[in-house]
């Protein structure tokens, strides 16, 4: 199946089925300061990435690219990523490698002169790609850096999905160690462990996504996209939270994505270890139904919503809300109890 044609059929699912999956921020309880030693409207949610400034801890994580409703949905995020000061991730560019004429379909460097923009690789491409092509598709829109993703669990359960994952770490070294960009690696949707955090930053990577599961789950798009999967499968994978906790203390820049909905998932987020945070779905769904302002009336209440959480532990900025002491209830406190 060609690569457009798949793409248009995950937006179609991801808008119009329901693709979520269990969320376990619930078990993260931050603890309340009934002294706040702030001034509400002094609240600093700054912070850089990457060494670009951003006005929130957030990036538009990777949606789409490669086809005419892409350009469209591209452009627009990245406009409002622009004007809120946030990142921007394009969606997987190897339609645009394979096929040099969909290239514009990515470009977003003209609405978004100033922003974090990520481009966007399979790992499992990487064997298949020339260094050289996919920098100059990053050269092309001017990216500040590379997101290579790890996504085992769609390829396998995807129809034609490719199941060869031998040598992965070998050529993510390879690429990290050649290419000019900063490399960071995210997953989809279903987490990163502790043993595969110390494998990718043993190959250099600047920092890790966790992009667990919470949110999109890429199984369950593929059963509706007519994949023979058996529910059995629906439940695997790590909750963010846990992968967050899972990666704290590894040393490495954290990005926390997978089913991150509203300012006080961000929060919990900073406290869990992230540096900042990655939302994909909310973004396309509200996009589609409210159009631009919608995005926007979304990313304001995202900040709000941020700032009084931080103004009810206490937080001043973000360094010290990644201070703030939190307790952990159910599943997630079950897991942090049994990592070694
Ligand atoms: C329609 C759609 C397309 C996506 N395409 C990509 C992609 O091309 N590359 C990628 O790394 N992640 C892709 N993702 C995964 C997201 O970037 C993100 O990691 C995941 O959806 C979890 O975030 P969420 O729960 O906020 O959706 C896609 C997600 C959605 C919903």
């Amino acid at each position: 199946m060609k690569i457009s044609k798949r793409k248009k059929e995950h937006l179609e699912i991801c808008l119009n089925k329901e693709v979520e999956g269990k969320n376990y921020f619930n078990d993260i309880n931050l603890v309340y300061n009934a002294l706040p030693d702030i001034d509400f409207r002094k609240i600093d949610t700054k912070t850089n990435f990457l060494g670009k400034k951003l006005n929130l801890p957030l990036i538009i994580s990777s949606l789409t690219g490669g086809t005419e409703e892409a350009r469209e949905i591209n452009k627009t995020l990245a406009k409002i990523a622009e004007k809120k000061k946030i990142g921007f991730a394009l969606g997987s560019q190897r339609a645009m490698i394979e096929n040099k004429k969909l290239g514009e379909t990515y470009f977003v460097r003209d609405v978004a002169p100033s922003t974090l923009i990520f481009g966007n690789i399979g790992i499992v491409n990487l064997k298949e790609m020339k260094i050289k092509e996919i920098e100059e598709a990053l050269d092309k829109f001017g990216a500040d850096a590379l997101f290579v993703h790890l996504n085992p669990a769609q390829e396998v359960t995807q129809i034609g999905g490719n199941l060869d994952f031998k040598n992965s770490a070998k050529n993510l070294k390879k690429v990290v160690e050649r290419i000019k960009y900063p490399v960071v690696v995210k997953e989809v949707g279903l987490g990163i462990s502790r043993e595969v955090g110390e494998i990718v930053k043993d190959c250099g990577v600047r920092g890790i996504d966790v992009s667990g599961t919470g949110g999109t789950n890429w199984i369950k798009v593929e059963k509706l996209r007519g994949g023979k999967i058996s529910d059995n499968l629906l439940n695997f994978g790590i909750p963010t939270p846990c992968s967050l906790l899972e990666l704290k203390n590894l040393g490495i820049d954290l990005i926390s994505s997978g089913g991150i909905r509203n300012g006080v998932d961000i929060a919990k987020s900073l406290t869990l270890g992230a540096k900042i945070c990655g939302i994909a779905l909310p973004f396309l769904k509200i996009y589609e139904k409210e159009g631009e302002m919608g995005v926007i009336k979304y990313i304001d209440e995202l900040e709000k919503e941020l700032k009084i959480v931080m103004f009810l532990v206490g937080a001043k900025n973000l360094e010290e809300l990644r201070n703030t002491r939190y307790i952990l209830s159910g599943f997630v406190k079950e897991w942090r109890e049994q990592i070694k």
